[in-house]
C-alpha cells in the first residue's frame, strides 16, 4: 500500500501551489483522474488580478470582490486574498515567471469585468494558466511522486478522521493510498452543464467524496456562467476571455445593437452573471451574439490561444466578430474550510475552486481563481507543515465484489441537459422540484454508508455527478432569493435576510 506523509487528489495551481511549498520536507504524492496538465488552471487564459500598480490599493481591489460578490463575500477571506496576493505575484515575479510587459518595459496590466482598475497580469498574451503551470511544474521537478490516470473514488475515514484516499485506474484496479494528510484539489463541477468552460471530467468528484465523508459544504447553488464561449453551429469551442472586452471589445446582436447599454453602468464589462444573463435573454428572443473585436488592433499577438481556438472553429478573426453564448465557468461554494484550508472533517483539507472559504461570496471577480489557488494553496501548505499528522493504520479491506446496479444509471447528457435547463443561468421552484425528483430517482441510500469499492469508473463518475448535482439543485431549492450566481425568477429579489446567510450541508442534514 502507497504511503505519504500528503496525498493531494488534482494538479491545478492550487495543488501546485499547495505542494511547492510542503515538498521541501514532507513527501507528496498528487493523484490525477487524466494528466497532470489536464486541469481548468492551464486553460485559464486572462490572467491573475493583484495590486501591483503603485496606483493601486488592496482596498480597491477588496472593494470590487465583494461587489461582483454582491456583499454575500466572508470579508477576512477578501482581505486575505488582496493582502497576500499581492506578495505572493511578487514572489512569482522574483523567481522569473514571464508575465507579460509593454514596450516601456512595465508589466503590461490589463483589464476584466467589474474590475475599476487595469490589475490583471498575464503571460503568452492569453496563455497564462498555461505558462503558470508549467513554470511551476519545473519548480516540482524530482520533488514530488505524480500518480496520472488513476481516479480518487472515496476518502477513508476512521474514528472520525480522513486517513487516506481509496482510487480507481483506467484498467478498474483499486488501491488505497495512506496519509497523514489529504488534499482535494479537485476544481469545479463545470461538466455537469451542457456548454462548460472546463476541460472534460471536471464534474463535482471532490464535493461529492467530501460529502459522503461527512465534511461540510456550503453555497453550492452559486455557479458562475462565463458570457463568452465561443459557440458554433457544432458547438461549444472553449473560451473567449474577459480580458477581450477589456481590451475594448463590446457585445452585439444579430441587428447590430449593443445590447449591454442601458443593463448596467459598466455595460459590456458588468458582472458576469448580469452579461450571462442579457446574452441568454437576446438568444431565447431568437438573436444571436458576437463579440465585436473590430476595434483591437494587433489582436492576434494580444491573443493567440483565441485566435487558433476561433482558426479551428472556422471563424476568421479578421472579420471583427466572433460568436458567443454562456457556458458553466465555476462554482462559488463548496467543501467549507477556514482560512487554512482546514475541512470540517479532521485529516481532510480543501483548496482552491472545490474549497469554499467564502472568498468569493456569491459570484467571483473576474481573474480571481489563479490568484485564489495560489495564496490559499501557500497558506495550507505551511499550515501543513506546521503540523504532526502521522499516517495511521486503518481497518478497511479491499473487496473486490463489483457493485451491483439495481437501476440504469443515466448518461452523462441527460444530467447535463437537466442542470442546464432547471439550475442554469435561470431557475424556479417548479424546474428546481422536477429536477430534484428525477435526480432522487436514481440515487441509493448506500452511495452514503462507507467507502464506494465497487463498480467502474464510468459508475463512480457518474455517482459523483447525479450526488454534486443533486446537492446543487437542493441547495437552490432552498435560497429563495437571487443573488450573484443563482438567479430565481420566482424570486427575483435580493433580500437582506439572506445575505452572509450560507446553505449548509452535512450528512443529509441542510441548515442556514
Ligand atoms: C477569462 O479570462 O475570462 C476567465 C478568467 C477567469 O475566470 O477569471
Amino acid at each position: 500500500m502507497p504511503f505519504s506523509d500528503v496525498v493531494i487528489i488534482g494538479s491545478g495551481i492550487a495543488a501546485l501551489s499547495a505542494a511547492k511549498e510542503i515538498c521541501e520536507h514532507k513527501n507528496v504524492i498528487i493523484i490525477t483522474k487524466k494528466s497532470v496538465r489536464d486541469s481548468n488552471s492551464m486553460l485559464a487564459q486572462g490572467g491573475i488580478a493583484a495590486v501591483i500598480d503603485r496606483q493601486d490599493h488592496w482596498n480597491e481591489h477588496f472593494r470590487d470582490t465583494v461587489v461582483a460578490g454582491c456583499f454575500h463575500n466572508k470579508e477576512d477571506a477578501v482581505k486575505e486574498l488582496v493582502v497576500e496576493g499581492t506578495k505572493s505575484i511578487q514572489k512569482l515575479i522574483d523567481e522569473d515567471m514571464c508575465f507579460d510587459k509593454g514596450e516601456t518595459g512595465a508589466l503590461d496590466l490589463g483589464r476584466e469585468g467589474a474590475h475599476s482598475r487595469n490589475r490583471i497580469l498575464h503571460a503568452g498574451g492569453d496563455a497564462t494558466g498555461r505558462l503558470l503551470v508549467e513554470f511551476m511544474l519545473d519548480q516540482l521537478q524530482g520533488k514530488v511522486t505524480f500518480v496520472e490516470q488513476e481516479m480518487a473514488v472515496d476518502l477513508i475515514v476512521e474514528q472520525g478522521q480522513c486517513i487516506g484516499v481509496l482510487t480507481v485506474d483506467d484498467a478498474g484496479m483499486t488501491k488505497v493510498y495512506a496519509s497523514g494528510s489529504v488534499i482535494l484539489a479537485t476544481g469545479g463541477c463545470g461538466g455537469l452543464f451542457e456548454v462548460s468552460s472546463n476541460v472534460e471530467g471536471i464534474n463535482g468528484d471532490g464535493f461529492s467524496m467530501a460529502y459522503r465523508a461527512g465534511a461540510q459544504l456550503a453555497d453550492l447553488e452559486f455557479i458562475q456562467f462565463h458570457p463568452t464561449m465561443l459557440c458554433t453551429e457544432q458547438g461549444d469551442k472553449g473560451l473567449i476571455s474577459e480580458a477581450v472586452r477589456g481590451e475594448g471589445a463590446v457585445l452585439v446582436n444579430d441587428q447590430g445593437n449593443r445590447f449591454m447599454k442601458g443593463i448596467h453602468e459598466l455595460e459590456d464589462l458588468a458582472p458576469r452573471d448580469i452579461v450571462s444573463r442579457a446574452i441568454q435573454n437576446e438568444r431565447l428572443q431568437g438573436r444571436a451574439v458576437f463579440l465585436d473585436i473590430s476595434m483591437i488592433s494587433r489582436f492576434k499577438e494580444r491573443f493567440p490561444t483565441i485566435t487558433s481556438l476561433c482558426c479551428e472553429a472556422g471563424i476568421r478573426v479578421e472579420d471583427g466578430f466572433i460568436p458567443v453564448s454562456p457556458g458553466a465557468h465555476f462554482i462559488m461554494g463548496g467543501i467549507k474550510t477556514n482560512l487554512v484550508g482546514e475541512t470540517t472533517l479532521p485529516g481532510l483539507y480543501a483548496v482552491g475552486e472545490v474549497a469554499y472559504t467564502g472568498v468569493h461570496g456569491a459570484n467571483r471577480l473576474a481573474s480571481n481563481s489563479l490568484l485564489e489557488g495560489i495564496v490559499f494553496g501557500q497558506k495550507l501548505g505551511s499550515y501543513i507543515l506546521s503540523q504532526e499528522n502521522s499516517i495511521l493504520p486503518f481497518s478497511l479491506k479491499l473487496t473486490k465484489k463489483r457493485l451491483k446496479m439495481e437501476f440504469a444509471l443515466p448518461s452523462k447528457q441527460e444530467v447535463q441537459k437537466v442542470m442546464t435547463m432547471y439550475a442554469g443561468i435561470e431557475r424556479n421552484h417548479e424546474g428546481l422540484t422536477q429536477a430534484r425528483d428525477w435526480l432522487q430517482g436514481f440515487i441509493r441510500p448506500e452511495w452514503f454508508s462507507g467507502p464506494l469499492q465497487e463498480g467502474t469508473k464510468d459508475d463512480m463518475i457518474m455517482i459523483n455527478m447525479l450526488t454534486t448535482s443533486w446537492l446543487i439543485i437542493t441547495s437552490a431549492l432552498m435560497r429563495t432569493e437571487s443573488r450573484g450566481g443563482h438567479f430565481r425568477n420566482d424570486y427575483p429579489m435580493t433580500l437582506d435576510k439572506w445575505r452572509n446567510k450560507e446553505i449548509i450541508r452535512q450528512n443529509n442534514r441542510v441548515s442556514t
